[in-house]
């Protein structure tokens, strides 16, 4: 009953050219492949929102942010209010990624903050969520990734207005990727605790990151309670993610 979900994070990587470039071509293709089992989002560096959501009006693809304000509007040099990411054509955002949470000292209140605003705009917050390696190694992971839900999911999600992507930290843009028995454990861990949060857990889709290629992709994603990829360096690529895709 959940559909898989093929997300690209393209971080603070492209200029118009390219992006317009990369956008059109996964457009083209989705628009070519037919019927197909997963959907698809786009999340260029804010610069590209209008180039990207351009590139693919006319195809099934979404386009999303990579971060906003946990305020609607207001005295905050720099950043995007959730608003503004609606206007600019997004239906998503991510909040809590890794990178943000340990490059700009984002708590978990922050992130819960950030999608409560998303909600408030009406944007679907995919809520990132991940343990170091020092925390796995301590055999923390689960302890971490537990309290990390609890604290980031504001009131008021629901399946349809929330996304959870497990991406455990050491795994990002390593090339190295958890077993899959510790991914099912860990996604199923999070549906679980999700039951306390939202009224259907089962239908809250759960994404994993951290080093998908198209190599790796089929294992990881045919795991139980795993819905889906959030991808970095190979949504870069239309061939990789393209090829990550259509392992749904
Ligand atoms: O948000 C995606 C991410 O952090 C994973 O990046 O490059 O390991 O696929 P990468």
């Amino acid at each position: 009953m959940r559909r898989k979900f093929i997300v690209g994070n393209w971080k603070m990587h492209g200029l118009r050219e390219g992006g317009a470039t990369l956008a059109s071509d996964l457009a083209g293709r989705m628009l070519g492949a037919g019927p197909v089992a997963f959907d698809m989002l786009l999340c260029p560096p804010a610069t590209l929102l209008h180039t990207v959501a351009q590139a693919v009006a006319d195809a099934p693809v979404k386009v999303g942010g990579q971060d906003c304000h946990g305020k609607d509007s207001g005295a905050h040099t720099g950043d995007i209010g959730a608003p503004m990411l609606a206007d600019a054509g997004c239906s998503h955002v991510i909040v809590g990624h890794s990178e943000r949470r340990q490059g700009h000292g984002e708590l978990s209140a922050d992130v819960k903050a950030k999608a409560a605003a998303a909600h408030r705009a009406g944007l679907v917050a995919i809520v990132c969520v991940g343990e170091t390696e020092a925390e796995r190694d301590a055999g923390r992971a689960m302890d971490v990734i537990a309290r990390m839900i609890d604290d980031s999911v504001p009131d008021g999600a629901t399946a349809a207005n929330t996304v959870v992507a497990y991406e455990p930290v050491w795994a990002i843009g390593t090339g190295r990727t958890p077993t899959p028995g510790d991914v099912a454990a860990m996604h199923s861990m999070i549906r679980r605790r999700l039951a306390t949060l939202v009224d259907q857990p089962d239908a809250v889709r759960i994404l994993y990151g951290g080093s998908v290629k198209p190599d790796n992709a089929a294992s990881l994603l045919h795991i139980d309670d795993v819905d889906g990829a959030l991808v970095g360096g190979a949504s870069l690529k239309a061939d990789e993610f393209w090829a990550i895709a259509e392992t749904c």
